[in-house]
């Protein structure tokens, strides 16, 4: 068990920005010599200590039961998804895909809030793999981590996802073995609320990746792991410093390149509802629609204050939700790969005109995105204001000549666990000590955004920038083994990640 008294010690201090990096790092020390199992194989280590609540325990099993409860009536959704590799022509380039049903991204699935999802995947993949439902509130042992929720899916086997989503919003799907996300393995999860009402006409689901074309994600990282950098350095005002460790040569949104885009069409005045979905491995994405303004109305999500915007930028993993009133002809919406230069593109058309230029820049691309700093929770999901029992520190760390990054100093599979108990409000608090930005998630929970006075916004990812700290709030009621991760896809693949672990 780590020193609980340094923990609670640890809240009564001055707010986040007061603690000193070495107050953490005696704390984290402390955690360590008490929990770390010493393990040479790559199957994670550090794990499941006498206490910890695994993914097969009663406590999942009674969370489950008790939203069956909560949602009496729910349908049943049942869809199968076989994961293939599969030859795609993106923009005239042909590549072996791997690929959910053979669609890129993969098919969208929708829901109602308490439905019974059902999900048979189906492994035609060389390697085992899992899918993970980014975002969503559900039982444990559903959360497709492979070797902390369930073993990895062996090639040529099936596994049966089945989860009732809880919340509302704008999710998506992914695999979660080690860089295969890049190969086109992820698509949009939709989940809506029958009560409530849309109040849009159109709805665009945006979902926006990075792409390569002559080589693999575990190619690009190996090179990255020999030592090699990409030529020209990529960096980012709004992204506090490096924009990224790979340079695409084509970023698509919806699946495809600018020269073959999408063509989204409504008609003129109407109000679309945008729900953008950074699906990428190592690109922040800002995104505007030329001749628009966008009103912010959910992150991660959950609602949002409506803010205005021309612009709104996405680390990987984020969403944001934009109502739009439509003007009529045909817009460019962009997706600026930050810092790296390139676009991914689409076309929005409520009449006739010209289709705009592949490589428009929209002048709303120019003054700063939005970003989390600028949103405040609607009030309807605001965590009630309570004083943290357990304050756990993530610091972010890396080590180029080895490629290698890490929380509290050490690199997944090898983890020293953040253990919480049931019913405890939980502090994490991710403090950056790299010159590169980091979108931090963290599974089966929505944190909110720790703020004096309480106004965070819900999200399930959060842009930590070089040098700052972000603390993020939760309250303890989802019990299992929840992995909380850089989502970059090499920085996770290179150890930037560790447990947040639920004691009995
Ligand atoms: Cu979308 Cu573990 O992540
Ligand atoms: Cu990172």
């Amino acid at each position: 068990m780590p020193d609980r008294d340094a923990w609670s010690r640890l809240q009564q201090e001055p707010p986040i920005g007061g603690l000193s990096r070495r107050r953490f790092l005696q704390l984290g020390l402390g955690a360590t010599a008490v929990g770390l199992v010493a393990a040479c194989s790559s199957a994670p280590s550090g794990t499941q200590a006498a206490g910890a609540v695994g993914p097969d325990s009663r406590q999942v099993r009674d969370f489950a039961a008790a939203q069956e409860r909560r949602f009496p009536g729910g349908k049943s959704v049942a869809k199968t998804f076989v994961a293939a590799p599969t030859e795609v022509d993106v923009g005239g380039t042909r590549t072996t895909a791997w690929l959910y049903d053979g669609q890129l991204p993969g098919p969208i699935l929708r829901a109602n809030v308490g439905d019974r999802v059902q999900v048979r995947l189906r492994n035609e993949l060389p390697d085992p793999t899992t899918v993970h439902w980014h975002g969503l509130a559900i039982r444990n042992d559903m959360d497709g981590v492979p070797d902390i929720t369930q073993p990895p899916v062996g090639a040529g086997a099936e596994f049966v996802y089945e989860f009732i989503p809880p919340d509302p919003g704008t999710y998506w799907y992914h695999t979660h073995g080690d860089l295969q996300r890049g190969r086109g393995l992820y698509g949009a999860l939709i989940v809506d609320d029958p009560r409530a009402p849309s109040g849009y006409d159109a709805e665009f689901v945006v979902v926006l990746s990075d792409w390569l074309t002559d080589r693999t994600p575990q190619q690009a990282f190996d090179r990255l792991r020999s030592g090699a950098m990409e030529s020209a350095p990529m960096t980012s005002t709004a992204l506090g410093g490096d924009a990224g460790d790979v340079r695409y040569p084509l970023y698509l949104l919806g699946g495809r390149p600018p020269n073959d885009p999408t063509v989204f069409t409504a008609g003129p005045g109407q109000r679309a509802r945008l729900r953008l979905i950074n699906a990428s491995d190592d690109t922040a994405f800002r995104v505007a629609l030329g001749g628009h303004r966008l009103t912010v109305t959910d992150s991660d999500g959950f609602p949002v204050e409506p803010v205005d915007t021309g612009s709104v930028l996405l680390g990987m993993g984020e969403r944001y939700d934009a109502l739009v009133t439509l003007q009529d002809g045909a817009f460019p919406l962009v997706a600026a790969a930050e810092g790296k230069g390139g676009q991914a593109f689409a076309v929005v058309r409520t009449g006739s005109g010209a289709a705009p230029d592949p490589s428009a820049s929209p002048d709303e691309l120019r003054a700063p995105p939005l970003t989390v700093a600028d949103l405040r929770a609607a009030a309807a999901v605001r965590l009630p204001t309570r004083n943290p029992d357990v304050t756990l520190g993530a610091s972010l760390g890396g080590t180029m000549n080895t490629y290698t990054w890490t929380i509290n100093g050490e690199a997944y599979p090898k983890y020293t666990p953040l253990e919480v108990h049931s019913g405890e409000r939980a502090r994490i608090v991710y403090t950056n000590t790299t010159t590169m930005y980091h979108p931090m998630h963290l599974h089966g929970h929505t944190f909110a955004v720790a703020r004096p006075d309480g106004t965070g916004p819900r999200k399930d990812t959060v842009i930590v920038l070089p040098g700052q700290t972000v603390a993020t709030d939760i309250d303890t009621d989802n019990p299992g083994q929840w992995i909380t991760h850089c989502h970059n896809d090499y920085h996770l693949a290179a150890g930037m990640a560790t447990i947040v672990s639920y004691q009995a």
